[in-house]
């Protein structure tokens, strides 16, 4: 991600002179079947209390649109870290849009203006999807996976990068300098990458070789440890053999590797095989915000009759995220209450946030696990996806989510038959995510709602949060009532059963 080290140099040239041997020991292997060789999902040992004042910084389109969600941590102590993931996802998002405007042309969901409701609205066209999980977080070493999901077309599919940060020196530093940085050591990491793929299938000697031999980060930018800590080096498709091979995993045997290790190598290898101890960097917040419960206990129960008040119910989507909190003071000051659509992910990641959303009487929504696309998953897809979701929630709260909505309101029948709960979609969207402009969505707001509205708004945008306040004034001077969804709906709440996007018997419409 940085300048290469020096030592990425000098494993070209030694790769170069080991390469003839090394291709000839490994011909037998080409031919076979790839079983076996795709890089796994390390499943994350990393606990998000182990963090103090972790917060994430996600972002997504929604609507009928050019369909992206990108999500990354931002840590307290780790700043060269968040530019970092900022600059990452970024570049993803960008390079997506613009090669969608390339290949969609001019009726492009993701060209400039493009209505919300434009191209690619309801056939859920193509989607950009890029999340992360924690591969160590302990002590002063942190390891990230981003996994890049891309729907259909040419780089499409499914790709995973890792990305590693040094809290001693304070920098990210390349997944390459796990490895002691001196010749006669990558030399025996490279022979030992070599040897673990000598029997594989879907490897192309020459392939290999050249990989290793022109390296740089591009290659050798995949770099995890097992929990047993044996080092796994994941290749991309079409890196080191034929694209339909899928990506191979080189493995290095814990015992074998140990030694080749850098210091920072070596202190990520201590942490992944005793996981558990906090993370401590300079600039960490002495208490955890996260740990203090609020001093409140669950916020009263309240009756709002919404066919005699003049009712409208907000609605956050997409968080929690590091802006939740100040909105939770801005809707405090109102009395106002709301409905929060919780990506799951972002739910387990920061579950102190989420406890202070319930103490403070708003309602929880599930927004699916990952703010993937449910309307392009397999039924039994979306089934596990909607029970993950709603399980992080019970977890962290007690309760189940009372209300679901899909992400970019894209739904079909499979969605439909999979959601037990009241599908709710909205009424006004403010567009908050394209024009990231306070005065414009509060003024899309006051300018067009209707009692019995359901207002789409991401609590995920600084612009979006510190629209509120101005935003509630002039309704309440309106006479407005702040409601969740269950409340606009009555004491029975909201039907399952077709979505709804507002109540068109509320007080006041016509
Ligand atoms: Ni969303």
């Amino acid at each position: 991600m940085r300048q290469p080290l020096a030592a990425l140099i000098t494993i070209t040239t030694l790769l170069a002179v080991t390469a003839c041997s090394a291709s000839d020991s490994s011909d037998s292997s080409a031919g076979k079947d790839s079983a076996g060789s795709k890089a796994g999902a390390d499943g994350s040992p990393v606990s998000p209390a182990q963090i103090p004042g972790l917060r994430l910084a996600n972002d997504s389109s929604e609507g009928g649109s050019c369909r992206w969600a990108t999500s990354y941590p931002v840590i307290p102590g780790a700043d060269a870290l968040t530019a970092a993931l900022k600059a990452y996802v970024e570049k993803q998002r960008d390079s997506y849009i613009e090669n969608r405007k390339e290949l969609d042309g001019e009726g492009s969901a993701c060209a400039d203006g493009a209505s919300e409701d434009g191209a690619g609205a309801g056939e859920g066209g193509h989607e950009l999807n890029v999340s992360f999980s924690f591969l160590a977080a302990s002590a002063d070493v942190v390891g990230l996976r981003f996994t890049r999901y891309e729907s259909g077309g040419a780089g499409g599919g499914l790709s995973d990068t890792t990305m590693w940060f040094d809290g001693s020196t304070g920098k990210v530093v390349p997944a390459l300098s796990l490895i002691s940085d001196n010749k006669a050591t990558l030399l025996q990491f490279a022979n030992a990458v070599k040897n673990s793929l000598k029997d594989s299938d879907g490897v192309t000697p020459a392939l290999l070789t050249k990989a290793l031999v022109s390296s740089r980060e591009s290659s050798l930018d995949n770099l995890s440890f097992t929990p047993k800590g044996d080092l796994r080096v994941a290749f991309s498709p079409g890196t080191v053999g034929p694209p339909d091979a899928g990506a191979v995993t080189a493995e290095v045997p814990s015992d074998e590797v140990k030694p080749m290790l850098s210091d920072f190598g070596g202190r990520v290898w201590e942490q992944i095989l005793n996981p558990g101890k906090e993370l401590t960097l300079d600039g960490n917040p002495p208490d955890d915000a996260q740990a203090g419960a609020p001093g409140k206990g669950a916020a009263d129960k309240r009756s709002i009759d919404c066919l005699t008040s003049k009712c409208v119910a907000l609605t956050f989507d997409d968080g929690p995220g590091q802006y939740t909190q100040e909105l939770l003071k801005h809707l405090a000051e109102y009395n106002a209450r709301a409905t929060f659509f919780l990506v799951g992910r972002n739910a387990e990641l920061q579950p102190g946030v989420v406890k202070e959303v319930v103490a403070a009487g708003h309602e929880l929504g599930s927004h699916s696990w990952e703010h993937r696309d449910l309307s392009q998953m397999s039924a039994g897809d979306v089934q596990t996806d909607l029970d993950r979701t709603n399980a992080a929630i019970k977890k962290i709260t007690g309760s189940d989510p009372t209300v679901m909505r899909p992400p970019y309101g894209a739904h079909n029948a499979t969605v439909d038959a999979a959601t037990k709960l009241p599908m709710i979609l909205w009424s006004v969207d403010t567009e908050d995510w394209k024009y990231h402009d306070s005065a414009k969505v509060s003024a899309t707001v006051t300018a067009t709602v209707k009692p019995g509205d359901i207002v789409l708004m991401h609590d995920i945008h600084a612009t979006s949060v510190a629209a509120v306040p101005s935003m509630l004034e002039k309704l309440k001077a309106d006479g407005y009532e702040f409601v969740t969804v269950s409340e606009l709906y009555g004491p029975d709440g909201p039907k399952a059963g077709a979505p709804l996007s507002q109540r068109q018997d509320a007080f006041g419409r016509g």
